[in-house]
C-alpha cells in the first residue's frame, strides 16, 4: 500500500490544528524527560552516524530535544523545521547556529542534495502530507544520506493519544511496510528496530 493521501484543504487543516495545538506545548517537551528516554534519544541520534561537518535536519525539531546530542558529533550545519513557531522560538532561545524554518517540512527550500542527515523523531505519525514530505526528502538528501524515523517510546504510544487528538495521527510502518512505502521515493532500509519503547528505522537515499 502506497501513503495515504490527503487532500490540500485537508492538510491545511490538520497542519493549523498542529500548530494550534504544539504553540501551547512547549513545555511538555523539556526535560525532565521521561525514564529511559534521554538514553534512547542517544542510541537513535547515534544511529544516524553523523560524521563531524556534516548537513543535519531536525524535522518537528519541537523545543529542539535532539540538538545538543546532535551537536555532540560536530555537525557543520544544522537545520530545524516546525509548523509551530512558539517551539522554534523556544529552539532560539536555548541553541545557537541552529537555522530554524517555519514550515511543513514538505515546503522546505533548501538545496538539492544538500543534507547528509535527516531525523524525524516522534514526528512522522503527525506529518499529514507523507508523500509530499519524502518527495522533498528524496531531493534535499544527498546520495547515501540517511534519513532517521524514531519515537523513544516506541510506536505504540501515540495509541493513547488518537481518542482525543483533535488530528491524525498514522500508525509507524512495520519492516515491510516501510519498503513498500518509502523505496519509491528512492530510499533503502539500512536498519530497523520495534522493541515496546523504541521505534527506529533508519534509511539510505539510494546512490
Ligand atoms: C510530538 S512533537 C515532537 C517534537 C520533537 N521532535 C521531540 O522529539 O521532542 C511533534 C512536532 O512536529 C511538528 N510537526 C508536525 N507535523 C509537521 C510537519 N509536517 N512539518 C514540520 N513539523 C511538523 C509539530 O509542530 C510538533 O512540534
Amino acid at each position: 500500500m502506497p501513503f495515504k493521501t490527503r487532500d490540500e484543504k485537508e492538510i491545511a487543516r490538520i497542519n493549523q490544528l498542529q500548530q494550534e495545538r504544539f504553540d501551547l506545548l512547549v513545555d511538555a517537551f523539556e526535560p525532565p524527560l521521561p525514564v529511559g528516554v534521554p538514553e534512547r534519544l542517544s542510541r537513535i541520534v547515534a544511529a544516524a552516524e553523523i560524521e563531524k561537518g556534516a548537513s543535519v535536519l531536525d524535522v518537528g525539531t519541537g523545543s529542539g530535544i535532539l540538538i545538543p546530542l546532535i551537536q555532540q558529533y560536530e555537525p557543520g550545519k544544522i537545520h530545524a523545521c516546525d509548523l509551530s513557531r512558539e517551539m522554534l522560538k523556544q529552539v532560539q532561545t536555548k541553541h545557537s547556529g541552529i537555522e530554524t524554518h517555519w514550515c511543513d517540512v514538505r515546503d522546505l527550500t533548501l538545496p538539492d542534495h544538500s543534507l547528509d542527515v535527516v531525523c524525524i523523531n516522534a514526528c512522522y505519525a503527525n506529518i499529514a502530507d507523507k508523500p509530499g514530505a519524502f518527495r522533498l526528502l528524496a531531493r534535499i538528501v544527498k546520495p547515501a544520506g540517511k534519513v532517521v524515523i524514531s519515537h523513544p517510546l516506541g510506536k505504540d504510544f501515540i495509541n493513547k493519544f488518537k481518542p482525543n487528538c483533535p488530528f491524525p495521527l498514522d500508525d509507524f510502518p512495520g519492516e515491510a511496510e516501510a519498503w513498500t512505502l518509502l523505496s519509491p521515493f528512492g530510499f533503502v532500509i539500512h536498519s530497523f528496530l520495534d522493541e515496546p519503547n523504541l521505534y527506529l528505522l533508519v534509511v539510505a537515499k539510494r546512490g
